[in-house]
């Protein structure tokens, strides 16, 4: 049976940080209605095994698809990395990652054939984004670096600090060393703190949003399907938000990053998916 189309869309990560990507929902498809599901209890994936993300997506979306939601975005690009191919095999509602939208994006960008990619050591090590870049273009040398130390700094709100901009710095040296042109921000945190990356590459250095590319993304994923909103059914709460802990904390952070109030968040139990 084909999903109503003023069905939600379902949104999930492992904490807060995938609220990027449904802010770029919100803004650029505004007729959607969103159920988001942050796994606070078991943050951060980035350094969990393959194996244990891949349980944690299936279990997420079951909860999801109990929630009747049309389609589903993993916002988690660690999540994506591990396990967007298994889930997409296993069902049948339209399933989108974070990693081929902003990888299809970098490779149409890039000059010189020279894309940097930064992220959880998860999605790093998993190889993905090379996997991606060079399938759509041979000639592109993909040099990729893990920055787990990002993630604490902007969940600490340190998103204009002298120390994050120290951090970024030593991180991100060895691009500016490789004269990559071309910079995928592949993790949810990552857009938080554009401004102080774009200050230390400099403006010839293009940083590519995989939460911008991706609702875009969904949006043609919608139209194909024909499943885009109608935007008739208006809903008192058209955001909800579900987390496996402390809601009340997450619900702090929403508040600072999205352009609207976060009211609806609810703790649930995930393990019982
Ligand atoms: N959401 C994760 C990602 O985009 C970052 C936080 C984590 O490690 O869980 O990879």
């Amino acid at each position: 049976m084909k999903p109503d189309r003023d069905a939600p869309v379902g949104v999930f990560d492992s904490g807060v940080g995938g609220l990027t990507v449904a802010r770029e929902i919100m803004r650029n498809l505004p007729s959607e209605k969103i159920v988001y599901f942050g796994d606070t209890a078991r943050v951060p994936y980035g350094s969990k095994s393959k194996e244990n993300v891949i349980r944690y997506s299936r279990q997420i979306i079951h909860f999801l698809l109990e929630q009747q939601v049309k389609a589903i975005v993993i916002a988690c690009n660690t999540a994506s990395a591990f396990a967007l191919d298994e889930v997409r095999d296993e069902f049948e509602i339209p399933i989108l990652g974070v990693i081929e939208p902003g990888a299809r994006v970098a490779a149409k960008e890039t000059k010189n054939k020279k894309v940097g990619v930064i992220g959880t050591e998860g999605t790093i090590s998993s190889g993905i984004h090379a996997s991606y870049l060079k399938k759509l273009n041979p000639e592109i040398t993909v040099i990729g670096k893990a920055c787990p130390l990002f993630v604490p700094l902007v969940e600490e709100g340190w998103l204009h600090d002298p120390v994050t901009l120290e951090v970024v710095a030593r991180y991100l040296q060895e691009f500016k060393e490789k004269d990559v042109d071309t910079l995928i921000l592949g993790c949810t945190h990552y857009p938080l703190i554009r401004s102080t990356i774009r200050d230390f590459m400099g403006e010839r250095v293009r940083l590519v949003n995989p939460a911008y590319e991706t609702a875009l993304e969904l949006a043609s994923l919608l139209e194909k399907e024909g499943l885009l909103s109608t935007g008739k059914e208006q809903e008192e709460f058209p955001y909800r938000f579900y987390v496996s802990d402390l809601a009340d904390k997450f619900k702090a952070f929403a508040n600072s990053i999205l352009p609207y109030d976060v009211e609806m968040t609810k703790k649930i139990d995930i393990e019982k998916y």
